[in-house]
């Protein structure tokens, strides 16, 4: 059994938790959204300084929660990489402080390891090997997931991400910041088929199209056209029809490649991480064709797919049950492909 606490500050949330294996224990999630809202996205410089007035706060609370004393705790982990330098390094420092302090291993973690980890916590008894769609504000990937540590990337985004682009397409349509949860609620009462939108299909050069990569640049500029020409012709503007129409024309690209891709590979479960993963057009796409052909997907709890600690700290307990503790000098970096992530480690 491995308890681990881990500190997430790659974005805007300051988060905590402890973790026994894949058993939250405490979860602390101080969100900055709030803080960012006015300037319609993340300020790196002003998210850097929120985490450090909360870190301190965050970690007692998390300490609290979960009713233990420090001897209890056998590792202090951190997100390391990727995400905002300035931000990173607020959680890496209290971390290795801790370390310190407490003469505990530390860890470093892989921001998207942690979102793979997240199906975890509510599937303790899944194993690898399986496919994971990872859709956050910063990333869109297909990963097969081979065991601890071993990724490849099969697919991603040629450009935006999928969080991205609802953030994008929120901001274009004044809805505020962040999009996803907005352009969701409003896609409830909207029809999702009044207005035809491009998929985001890659070209290959030999003819055809790439089965597993996309590209949500395209949707979001068809979406502001559309807001144009409505405008121009003096309609008022059918928010809820455009939010459902963009939110399916997203599930179904993301769900069309994933099913590609799993079968391909013949990897019978897809597991969905990050931010989008939240999303109910995507969770209702995915669940529909995935019983039409004979596969399963799994979502991490609503609460652990947006940026937590808990995802950080399961991932951390597995490295730490196979030996791997990473060096007090490790630093952060802003961006490090999942494949890189055993460099973490000695
Ligand atoms: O994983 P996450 O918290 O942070 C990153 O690592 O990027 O993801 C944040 C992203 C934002 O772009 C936000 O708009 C999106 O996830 N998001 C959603 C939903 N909830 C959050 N997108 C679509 N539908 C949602 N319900
Ligand atoms: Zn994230």
């Amino acid at each position: 059994m491995t308890t681990v606490l881990a500190i997430e500050t790659s974005c805007d949330e300051t988060a905590v938790a402890i973790v026994n294996n894949r058993q939250v224990l405490s979860s602390i999630i101080a969100s900055q959204i709030p803080v960012h809202q006015q300037y319609g996205g993340v300020v790196p410089e002003v998210a850097s300084r929120a985490h450090l007035e909360t870190i301190n706060d965050a970690i007692a609370q998390a300490m609290d929660q979960a009713q233990l004393d420090w001897d209890k705790i056998d590792a202090i982990a951190a997100t390391c990489a990727p995400g905002l330098v300035g931000a990173l390094l607020v959680g890496l420092t209290a971390a290795k402080t801790l370390a310190i302090l407490h003469n505990k291993p530390f860890l470093g973690v892989h921001h998207l390891e942690g979102h793979i980890y997240a199906t975890y916590l509510s599937e303790p008894t899944l194993d690898p090997p399986f496919l994971s769609l990872l859709v956050s504000g910063g990333h869109t990937s297909l990963i097969y997931v081979k065991e601890c540590g071993n990724y490849e990337t099969l697919g991603e985004t040629r450009d935006d991400a999928a969080g991205e682009a609802f953030d994008k397409v929120a901001r274009l349509l004044k809805l505020g910041y962040p999009g996803g949860p907005v352009i969701d609620k409003l896609a409830q009462t909207g029809d999702p088929q009044a207005f035809a939108l491009p998929e985001g299909k890659v070209s290959l050069a030999g003819g055809g199209y790439h089965r597993y990569d996309g590209s949500f640049s395209g949707l979001k500029t068809a979406v502001l056209r559309l807001v144009q020409q409505l405008e121009k012709d003096g309609d008022s503007l059918p928010i809820e029809d455009i939010a459902a129409s963009f939110q399916a024309t997203v599930a179904k690209a993301l769900t069309k490649r994933a099913i590609a891709c799993a079968l391909d590979y013949g990897l019978d479960t897809i597991a969905v991480g990050g931010g989008v993963a939240a999303n109910s057009g995507l969770r209702q796409h995915l669940q529909t064709a995935v019983s039409a052909n004979n596969l399963r997907v799994l979502f991490p709890p609503l609460k652990f797919c947006t940026d937590n600690a808990a995802m950080i700290a399961c991932a951390a307990a597995d490295h730490l049950s196979r030996g791997h503790t990473s060096s007090l000098t490790l630093g952060v970096e802003s961006r490090l492909n999942l494949s890189q992530v055993m460099k973490l480690y000695s």
